[in-house]
């Protein structure tokens, strides 16, 4: 297959390149060449995708495949009108931040509603619009394109630093604080098996919409899991939403917060899709054991990011829970 990345050099766009590359495929990724570097093995082409003639570098060629990882309505237009051909299989990388409701569990890709998109005007997504964006670069790909929204990517070279706050807390052991309760839900897929999957749709045609995202697992079993794997002796503390919000831990993501985590029940559809649409389509997902092992290899190999809690901060909490309710 003649493959083109439509980026390439960013987290998700490079693993996608690695898997087409090692199952043989001609890879080309097209991008300005900010972000950082593309797999060995594949073809770089700059482009510059915010200005109207900017794929002309791209117009003599012939890709058997095309996958888009834009967030921008505008980038994605020009996208569609110089190289989508019905020849041309198309998958545009969206994400499950198109939906207007993260409270009802449950939820599948065709039948959830989504957010309204941005204005036709806008060329542009920012952090505020991001799934608002996400629904025009979708309506913008139209029909005969495999649709793929991601869920919350993880593993080795993730550039937020969120989820490796987990494998870098567990592997020091002790007393870890953990948020809200061991059988909360949390759902996450390992980059490496999006890309495997991204690539499998574009050798297989598949086409439609689905949700790219790993089983519904527990908190609990995240963590023990985790510790187990890295060889940690940890003990979890688990504290509840009130506890955490009065002492300005923060959700999801960041510094300052316990990642992974969203106060129930606001987001009790988030970590609770039904992905049975997309394992019947062939997405398959790795242990968390070998996500954790892999990730904190990364981690000190190449002094990746974790973004979260700091040691100091952690321990501060996890005294005033004490102090509030001792064991
Ligand atoms: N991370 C998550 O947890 C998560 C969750 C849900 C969905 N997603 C989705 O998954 C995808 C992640 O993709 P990714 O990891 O590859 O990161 P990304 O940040 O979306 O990558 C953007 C790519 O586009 C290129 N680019 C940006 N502006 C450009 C321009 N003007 N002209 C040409 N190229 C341009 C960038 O390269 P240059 O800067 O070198 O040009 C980069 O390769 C996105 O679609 C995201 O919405 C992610």
């Amino acid at each position: 297959m003649r493959l083109l990345i439509l980026g390439g050099s960013q987290f998700l766009g490079r693993a996608i390149a690695v898997q087409a590359c090692a199952a043989g495929h001609d890879v080309t990724c097209a991008a300005r060449g900010l972000s950082g570097p593309i797999a060995s093995g594949a073809r770089f082409v700059q482009v510059d995708r915010d200005v109207s003639d900017g794929l002309e570098p791209l117009a003599r060629e012939a890709f058997d495949a095309v996958v888009d990882v834009s967030r921008h309505p505008g980038q994605v237009r020009r996208a569609v009108a110089a190289l989508k051909r019905p020849s041309v299989h198309w998958t545009f990388v969206s994400t499950v931040s198109v939906y207007s409701d993260n409270r009802t569990p449950g939820q599948r890709a065709d039948t959830a509603p989504l957010r309204p998109p941005t204005a036709p005007e806008i060329e542009h997504g920012s952090d505020e619009t991001y799934g608002a964006a996400k629904v025009a670069c979708e309506q913008a790909v139209g029909e005969n394109a495999f649709i793929c929204r991601a869920g919350l990517l993880v593993g080795p070279e993730d550039p937020t630093g969120r989820f490796a706050y987990w494998p870098a807390r567990l592997a020091r052991g002790g007393e870890v604080l953990a948020p809200g309760a061991p059988d909360d839900a949390v759902q996450f897929i390992d980059v490496r098996d999006l890309a495997r999957w991204i690539v499998h749709a574009a050798q297989t045609g598949l086409t439609g919409v689905y949700d790219g995202i790993g089983p519904i697992r527990t908190r609990g079993e995240l963590l023990t899991g985790c510790s187990a794997t890295l060889g940690a002796s940890c003990t979890f503390t688990w504290v509840d939403r009130a506890f955490l919000e009065a002492h300005d831990v923060r959700r999801w993501a960041g510094p300052r917060s316990l990642p992974l985590w969203l106060p129930l029940p606001d987001y009790a559809g988030f970590a609770t899709r039904d992905t049975t649409p997309a394992r019947d389509a062939g997405l398959r997902s790795r242990a968390i054991s070998e996500t954790a092992r892999d990730t904190l290899g990364w981690l000190r190999a190449s002094n990746g990011p974790v973004v979260g809690l700091t040691i100091e901060e952690e321990r501060d909490v996890l005294a005033a829970w004490h102090a509030r309710s001792p064991r």
